[in-house]
């Protein structure tokens, strides 16, 4: 208990899967949580249910973060985490990946974990530090032929987690920059690929434990736990690194 007690932390794409156990470990363990996502319905329930604060967000505009970060510097005075989670996940490969879809992808992927970043950090600034946490996936490490886009978004965050970090750390900031790299994990963005490269849902009938060690699916607080552990301070030697999370798949 009491982990990140106090922190204030922004969780984007918080009103389901991953970042909506995120939200729900953060608060448990003491954080003052701001979920955002571009779905006020759920996500208001969703924070209503865990006492923390909503505020709807698309994280491709640019502008959307100003008023964000107002909204939190307003309200709780200082920043100490945010995690970089809002994702879309379309199906198509190199050959079918159309321009609009290409951007769109990387709208929501790359360009708002830049803005995200960039604007965390110069509130972060002012109260002398904080962690950020960046959810790409082991599409970066590895590419996955079906999503190209998605591969291409996620790998760029990598490698631009590990630019801020140097960046963070040879200015002095206290601010910690780290990725975090899921394999498959049971949320609604995997069951509907699951579906539509399938033709069934593989996941429907099945208990979490079994599922995570029969088809190599892990549940979303095996990634929430990570990033519950990047933002506290048991980290605080943790900058720039890749976290895995998938049960070994990348290492086979
Ligand atoms: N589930 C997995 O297996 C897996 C694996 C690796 C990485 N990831 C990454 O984890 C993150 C969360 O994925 P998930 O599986 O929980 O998906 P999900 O579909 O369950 O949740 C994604 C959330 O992001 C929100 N969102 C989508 N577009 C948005 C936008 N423009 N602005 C704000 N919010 C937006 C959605 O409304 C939704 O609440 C994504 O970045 C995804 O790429 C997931």
């Amino acid at each position: 208990m009491d982990r990140v007690i106090d922190k204030v932390i922004i969780v984007t794409g918080a009103a389901s899967g991953l970042g909506l156990a995120d939200a729900n470990v953060l608060a448990r363990e003491g954080a003052k949580v701001i979920m955002t996502d571009i779905d006020p319905e759920a996500g208001q329930a969703h924070a209503d249910a865990i006492g923390a604060h909503f505020i709807t967000q698309d994280v491709s505009e640019e502008a959307s973060w100003a008023q964000v970060m107002d909204e939190v510097e307003k309200s709780f005075g200082r920043l100490d985490g945010l995690v970089n989670n809002a994702g879309i996940a379309p199906i198509a490969t190199i050959e079918s990946t159309t321009t609009e879809v290409w951007r769109r992808v990387l709208g929501i992927h790359l360009d708002a974990t830049f803005w995200g970043c960039q604007s965390a950090i110069a509130l972060m600034k002012k109260t002398g530090g904080g962690s950020i946490v960046n959810m790409s996936s082991t599409a970066a490490l590895i590419g996955l032929g079906p999503y190209l886009a998605y591969s291409a978004a996620k790998g760029g965050i990598r490698s631009m987690t590990k630019s801020i970090a140097i960046h963070c750390r040879q200015e002095g900031l206290g601010i910690r920059c780290n990725s975090v790299h899921p394999g498959s994990i049971s949320t609604p963005m995997v069951h509907k690929a699951l579906k539509s490269l399938t033709g069934t849902d593989l996941m429907a009938e099945e208990d979490p434990e079994k599922t995570r060690l029969a088809l190599g699916i892990g549940e979303p607080e095996d990634v929430a736990n990570m990033v519950l552990y990047l933002l506290s301070d048991e980290s605080k030697h943790v900058t720039g690194a890749e976290m895995v999370v998938d049960n070994g798949d990348t290492v086979i």
